[in-house]
């Protein structure tokens, strides 16, 4: 079969062989007609709304040395810190008045907020009415349980790559069985899961990518974050070419085939390499979430995965309004609801 009845195969019955998955990524001939594809699906499954969540980095402080990130704790140039618990729940209070029906709330892998500090913020934020998710990294089954009580509705962990020896290189001390483990038990216990890729890393290619899709596709996650790697100083990887925009974008178009009904966040890194285009193409190619950052000025300085070559400066409404009018221009609009994925509520019923 050629790549595109690959595409056409995927279009119309949402899946395709591993083969079918590689020829598609190969092949730099058929994109216009893969991003055309999933616009169309996506529309189909979200009545041409996005969903705007505010994003909240509530500490940069992390125990794991992950090699691409910025944050990663052997990076001492790092002004650390962890906006306290109040100010967290107050800063969610100014989102949902103007309108966001999602927090997200992220931060490094650590326990600088011990487990009771986070229930209180959850019960905190819980009161406004909102979803929440959360982005904390890898945590014990009793821990995610713990805050699930507590109000949170989601999770997201990225498997980056599913690919063992890379995982390895790049993760020391951390394994990928660990990270299945994690993923597995936000299922089990009723979290609305999202899991995710990093494109781009040293030595991937086509073939591990088509594995990494496939693993996407069997874990049947809820939402799915793709985002082009981007050298970050201090780093061991801060000398790498980096992963494009293009094939982050080219990645999300399949996810959007492979599974029609789920969350997909018009990421910030592609924003970040291609700040006047990016996220509109990604909205254009499947995405059907912005997650903008809402954190303070004096911490969205701090928190740098990567360098932040682009960022406005503005307050928590203007942000929003920002994305109202690019949505419009596109023929979207920011949804009402509350930010669940289709996939999720009709598991529900
Ligand atoms: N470039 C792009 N994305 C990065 N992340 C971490 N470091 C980088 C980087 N240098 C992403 C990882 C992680 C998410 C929170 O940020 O995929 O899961
Ligand atoms: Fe820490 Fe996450 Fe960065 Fe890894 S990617 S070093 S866990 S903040």
């Amino acid at each position: 079969m050629s790549s595109l009845e690959f595409i056409n195969e995927l279009y119309n019955t949402h899946t395709t062989s591993l083969k079918g998955l590689e020829e598609i990524i190969k092949d730099e001939s058929n994109c216009d007609y893969l991003f055309e594809a999933a616009d169309k699906t996506r529309r189909k499954y979200s009545k041409q709304e996005v969903h705007l969540k505010a994003l909240i980095e509530i500490s940069n402080i992390c125990t794991k040395t992950c090699f691409y990130c910025g944050l990663r704790q052997a990076n001492k140039v790092v002004n650390r810190y962890k906006i306290e618990p109040d100010d967290i729940i107050n800063y969610a209070k100014e989102a949902a008045q103007v309108g966001y029906k999602t927090i997200v709330l992220q931060s490094g892998e650590s326990n600088i907020f011990s487990d009771d500090d986070m229930c209180k913020i959850l019960r905190g934020i819980k009161k406004f009415g909102v979803q929440i998710t959360l982005s904390l990294g890898e945590k014990s089954f009793e821990q995610y349980k713990a805050y699930k009580e507590a109000g949170a509705n989601r999770y997201l962990l990225r498997i980056e790559t599913t690919d063992e020896k890379l995982y390895k290189r790049f993760h020391p001390g951390m394994s990928l069985d660990n990270r299945i483990r994690c993923l597995q038990d936000l299922k089990t216990l009723g979290y609305e899961t999202g899991s995710g890729l990093l494109v781009g890393l040293p030595d991937t290619n086509p073939e591990i990518l088509a594995k990494d899709l496939m693993f996407l596709k069997k874990f049947d996650f809820d939402m799915v974050g793709i985002g082009p790697f981007i050298p970050a100083d201090n780093t061991p990887l801060s000398n790498e070419k980096g992963g494009s925009v293009h094939m982050a974008i080219k990645l999300i178009a399949i996810t959007r085939l492979l599974l029609p009904n789920i969350n997909i966040p018009a990421t910030t890194a592609i924003e970040t390499i291609d700040p006047n285009e990016g996220r509109k193409k990604a909205l254009k190619s499947g995405a059907n979430v912005i997650m903008p950052s809402i954190t303070n000025g004096k911490y969205q300085d701090l928190y740098r995965l990567y360098p932040k070559k682009f960022y406005i400066k503005s307050d928590v409404s203007e942000t929003y309004t920002k994305f109202d009018n690019l949505l419009f221009s596109i023929g979207d609009k920011v949804s009402l609801e509350n930010g669940d994925s289709m996939r999720f509520n009709q598991r529900l019923k």
